[in-house]
């Protein structure tokens, strides 16, 4: 304890210390009062939230001032060097410590107690008067720095508060960009499958009425050159019969596809005949046992609707044709308060369906997309339910 403090100790740093105010014997009796310590790095010399009695003065050396110390939260609130005083609040009141302070190196403090401290103020008017004099300069010193540092943190503030509002702006524009392209996405596909619709109706009235009236033509052509050569002994019959029969082919198939592209079944006796015929069609077709049950629907839909929900069960069923290996597959239709609920499910080998999103080819598999967007159209719902190795389930549930 032979450390000696010294007017040049006082004069250290800060004009407004501890000793500013002291003459240099008033500042040897002060410290007759106190009591030295030594901290090394890291050192705690109090934990925020203790409880102490005690102001510490720096003699050498630096001391860190932190808030929530020891957890992720922590802020370093300032360093104070030599001359300065820390944990002075503690002489006057009994409140917890209001920071932790750690030893940033090693640092020699005077220490003083509250009864100590007392007692100084009361045996020396005269350091009483110097000491109140610098401690509220110190206290000037620290509101100010404080009110400055809040300014800055306040501007700070202020410009991170108009950056976010940019971000937020430039967010919500590329948002409602987005929007924007998506509903014209929307609208542009609903177009598309419009246009797609009035196509394969001309396309099947041109096969239909132009092909298929030129191949009944070319038949009747045929069956008369029979006649005609009926005379002419060197007539190969069996050709002519193979050539009829091929024609006769032909003419089932147009009729197929006229039928496939455009099923009047559809115009002329409403979507749940049409759905039924699809059902035969598709169970002649692949050979899977069916089982239906449904109800008629067609006075709850437009034509347009009717069309939109044909072409969705047209999809499923061709996609359980050719995917599925279904042994079995179940169609119901229910009536639902305001909606129809409308079930397909199989019993075949099932496919993930985020396989089926991710693909890299957008232009292969179109189906599923083409069934999302025309649900879309009908502002209906639907869910695909796909277990591998179990089967598929599709609900789709449209509003009337
Ligand atoms: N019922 C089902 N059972 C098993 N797999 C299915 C079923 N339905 C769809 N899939 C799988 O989902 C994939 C995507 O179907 P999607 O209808 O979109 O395309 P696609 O049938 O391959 O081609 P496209 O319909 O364009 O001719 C299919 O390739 C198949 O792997
Ligand atoms: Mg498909």
């Amino acid at each position: 304890m032979d450390f000696t403090i010294t007017c040049e100790h006082a004069k250290m740093e800060d004009k407004k210390n501890i000793f500013s105010s002291l003459s240099e014997h008033q500042i040897e009796t002060f410290q007759k009062y106190c009591t030295e310590e030594t901290y090394h790095a890291g050192e705690v010399v109090f934990y925020e939230g203790s409880v102490g009695d005690t102001a510490y003065i720096i003699l050498m050396g630096g001391v860190e001032i932190w808030k929530d110390y020891d957890t992720p939260e922590q802020g370093l609130l300032a360093v104070f060097n030599s001359g300065q005083m820390f944990g002075e609040i503690a002489v006057l009141d009994d409140q917890a410590r209001s920071a932790t302070v750690v030893a940033r190196e090693v640092v020699k403090l005077l220490s003083i107690n509250r009864d100590d401290f007392y007692r100084v103020i009361k045996e020396n008017n005269t350091i009483s008067m110097s000491i109140m004099k610098s401690m509220s300069g110190m206290v000037r010193d620290r509101t100010d720095n404080f009110a400055e540092d809040l300014k800055a943190r306040n501007r700070q503030l202020e410009i991170s508060h108009r950056q976010l509002e940019l971000e937020i702006e430039e967010r919500k524009n590329a948002e409602s960009a987005l929007i924007d392209s998506k509903e014209k996405l929307r609208i542009l596909s609903s177009h598309l499958l419009k246009a797609q619709e009035v196509e394969r109706i001309r396309l099947s009235k041109e096969l239909h009425d132009d092909l298929g009236q030129s191949l009944a033509l070319l038949k009747h052509l045929v069956r008369s050159i029979e006649k005609k050569s009926n005379l002419e002994q060197s007539f190969n019959h069996e050709a002519h019969d193979h050539c009829i029969d091929y024609v006769d082919g032909i003419i089932e198939n147009v009729r197929r596809i006229s039928r496939d592209l455009r099923p009047s079944i559809l115009e002329d006796l409403g979507f749940s005949a049409a759905f039924r015929s699809l059902t035969e069609n598709f169970s002649r077709q692949y050979s899977i046992q069916i089982s239906v049950n449904i109800i008629d629907v067609d006075d709850l839909f437009s034509m347009d609707t009717q069309t939109n929900l044909y072409r969705i069960f047209q999809d499923v069923m061709t996609n359980i044709g050719k995917h599925a290996q279904a042994g079995c597959v179940t169609f119901s239709i229910e009536k639902e308060d305001d909606k129809c609920i409308f079930v397909i499910e199989d019993d075949g080998k099932g496919f993930e369906l985020k396989d089926t999103r991710n693909r890299k080819n957008p232009v292969k598999g179109i189906g599923l997309n083409t069934i999302e967007e025309r649900a879309n159209m009908l502002d209906a719902s639907l869910v695909i339910d796909s277990i591998t190795g179990k089967g598929t389930k599709i609900v789709l549930e449209v509003p009337y």
